[in-house]
């Protein structure tokens, strides 16, 4: 089926980490229109069940292609390790994932020390056993799960007291172990990036995945002659109360957006 090179492209994730990657996206196609789906009724993804999330991922996908989309971005690591193949599998949409930069950081370590922060349910998943696999067998790989951070950046703030204990306990680990690469696996860690380095040695490298996806969707755009058509128009949209989300996106944007509410 062709699709319309003027409908928007959609992005979710499970809140408000996946602006880190529409930032990257925007900067890279700023002719694009976007719809931003934060899914924050169902936040934290990354504590529930994988089953759970197929479900939910193949219902978002579904309802934004009607809603009318020319693509789709799963800017979630925790959905993408957990309903990507479901989603693809479901949806004629063109699609770009995204998971935990693990190929680049093993291009890029010299100690051969990496460490990986993502949520629970991205870390056990078959899909980053085979990511490892596949790039890293001969690393020593640290994957540090972060329970709970995600949900206190969204919801204490990324310089709150809170997120600061949490980036204490998660990141000491990964010093002890000498990482000199750590991944940012999960899309809203890009949010204490500052953070997490002033608690490593100097010169440890942090990897987040939003350029690479910015530059996939281009080339998918561009194979399927898809590019252009828009006018930069951005929409955001939650699952959750606008009234509830809508100051920490314009915190974490650095700008008023409005914020609408979309049942999928
Ligand atoms: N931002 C999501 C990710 O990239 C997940 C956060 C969550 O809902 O647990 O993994």
């Amino acid at each position: 089926m062709t699709r319309p090179h003027n409908l928007p492209i959609a992005v979710f994730d499970s809140g408000l980490g996946g602006l880190t990657v529409l930032h990257a996206l925007r900067s890279r196609l700023p002719q694009e229109d976007f719809f931003y789906f934060a899914d924050t009724r169902f936040l934290p993804y990354g504590d529930r069940p994988e089953v759970f999330l197929k479900e939910r991922g193949v219902l978002i996908a579904g309802a934004l292609a009607r809603r009318g989309a020319k693509a789709l971005v799963i800017a979630c690591n925790t959905a993408t390790a957990a309903a990507a193949e479901a989603i693809r599998a479901a949806t004629e949409l063109p699609i770009v994932a995204i998971e935990p930069g693990v190929k680049p950081a093993a291009a890029l370590t010299r100690s051969g020390v990496v460490g990986v922060l993502a949520t629970t349910r991205t870390l056990d998943s078959e899909r980053f056993g085979r990511l490892v696999g596949n790039h890293a067998n001969h690393l020593n790989i640290v994957a540090q799960a972060c329970p709970g951070l995600a949900e206190a950046i969204e919801t204490e703030g990324p310089a709150s007291p809170a997120v600061g204990l949490l980036l204490d306990a998660f990141v000491a680990p990964l010093v002890a172990a000498g990482v000199d690469v750590v991944v940012l696996g999960c899309t809203h860690y890009p949010w204490v990036a500052e953070a997490i380095s002033r608690r490593m040695p100097a010169g440890v490298a942090l990897l987040d995945t939003g350029e690479p996806v910015a530059r996939q969707l281009e080339r998918l755009l561009s194979a399927g002659r898809l590019l252009g058509g828009g006018s930069g128009q951005l929409k955001v949209a939650t699952s959750g109360a606008p009234h509830a989300v809508s100051a920490t996106v314009d915190r974490l944007w650095g700008r008023h957006l409005p914020v609408e509410h979309w049942e999928p």
